[in-house]
């Protein structure tokens, strides 16, 4: 009987065999540079490694925007994939919509109540049960520096927006780009966020854009942020509009550009280029905002199978996120840190353990906010009126009063 069977037909039983006994993973993401490329790799692997096959589902696109956009598109045309990088607030929605599938078995059996910061755990819940698990924790709001630049133009890395605007010139007047940027609307919205923070403080930051208090938005705090936002409009290069934010990190990579203000995702990138953090490259807290901690927490949402062999690769799927050399691994690359709590710290750069050590005490001083520009803070119709204004305003000539108008009336509208 064996022998009657073709070879053709060997090799498709063998090539079907495993996945239909194991089942398969089609992801969504859009880590598709560097250091993200080689974080989600890793989890590819470990799938591998348990039996379940990884369909990837990568849409280009830092931030996120336009994988969200064909995520709706696959969804309601009643295809989603398994998983999806979905955060915040955005998990109840589609929670909402019905879409998602408990995990809670898993979380229970794992104790994901005990091993994650409630911060974390509150938001992958969606009536109580878990439908998505969190990978990491990012703290957006970090200022990148080239020591090198730094010392060629005899500046000093700066900690406050006055002085950032002083050794930004130094930078600059010795031929360097000072503020590497990509002119797209989230990396806008992630510089205007440091400088909210910075110059607001985070009472005003979760007053302003958490709550969007309609006072504390038209308010002469509001107006010196536009100031001083508007004052970074010399410091970026004229090649700046479009550009990705990985290209902007490489620029202070290679002694180009002085400084990036990004989140640490940006770390990922300088560990591939095998720069070390505290000597080839410089972390400090986005000006004024020290204290501080913008978090974004990347996670998986769960999406409702109709194969029973998917819905439990699923599973395997989340428990795998939340293991501890799951954590460990994919945020060394990543430049996040494990969302899981308690995990060894030694491997982890100097940069990390500053993250580490400031999300406990921001969170002790009210300090801890979350990031708007990553959609972790408010609603998508809000957060794109907000990253819409500062885009608007950056791009232009627009004075500070033009752009507090601007950014209220757009909230007005969005609310
Ligand atoms: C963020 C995401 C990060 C990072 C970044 C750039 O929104 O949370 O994981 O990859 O986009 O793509």
């Amino acid at each position: 009987m064996k022998t009657k069977l073709t070879g053709l037909a060997l090799a498709t039983m063998m090539a079907i065999a495993p996945s239909a006994q194991a089942g398969e993973v089609e992801v969504l993401h859009w880590w598709t540079s560097g250091g993200e490329a080689k974080s989600v790799d890793f989890l590819k692997q470990q799938l591998a490694g348990s039996g379940v096959d990884w369909v990837d589902f990568a849409v280009a696109g830092g931030g996120g925007e336009s994988a969200m956009t064909v995520l709706k598109s696959r969804a309601i045309s009643g295809n989603p994939p398994t998983a999806a990088q979905i955060k915040g607030p955005d998990i109840q929605d589609w929670g909402e919509l019905g879409f998602l599938s408990s995990i809670d078995d898993v979380a229970k059996a794992n104790n994901w109540d005990e091993i994650l910061p409630e911060v974390v755990s509150d938001v992958m819940k969606y009536k109580g049960e878990y439908v998505a698990a969190p990978v990491n924790v990012h703290r957006v709001n970090w200022l990148w520096a080239n020591p090198e630049v730094f010392r060629k133009a005899g500046a000093t890395i700066p900690t406050t927006w006055d002085d950032f605007m002083v050794q930004a010139k130094k930078v600059q007047d010795a031929g360097y780009i000072a503020l590497a940027h990509g002119g797209q609307a989230w990396q806008d919205a992630t510089i205007f966020e440091a400088v909210v923070l910075g110059v607001g403080g985070a009472d005003y930051y979760n007053k302003a854009f958490v709550q969007t208090d309609m006072d504390a938005l038209n308010s002469a705090t509001t107006k010196e942020v536009f100031e001083t936002f508007g004052k970074l409009r010399q410091f970026i290069d004229i090649n700046s509009p479009g550009r990705d934010w990985n290209l902007a990190t490489s620029m202070v990579i290679k002694g180009e550009a002085g400084m990036q203000i990004m989140g640490d995702w940006a770390k990922g990138e300088f560990k591939v280029a095998g720069m070390n953090a505290g000597t080839d490259y410089v972390c400090v807290a986005a000006p004024g905002t020290s204290g501080a901690y913008t978090f974004n927490v990347d996670s998986f949402a769960f999406f409702n199978q109709s194969d029973a062999e998917n819905t439990k690769a699923q599973k395997v799927m989340a428990k795998e996120i939340l293991s501890n050399d799951f954590q460990r691994v994919f945020n060394l690359n990543k430049g996040s840190i494990p969302a899981r709590l308690g995990m060894a710290r030694t491997e982890f750069d100097s940069c990390a353990h500053d993250s580490m050590d400031a999300f406990v005490s921001s969170s002790a001083t009210g300090g801890l906010v979350p990031s708007f520009a990553h959609g972790m803070a408010v609603s998508g119709a809000i957060s794109g009126a907000i990253s819409d204004s500062a885009t608007q305003f950056f791009n232009s000539d627009d004075t500070a009063d033009q752009g507090v108008a601007q950014l209220v009336a757009a909230i007005a509208a969005a609310k």
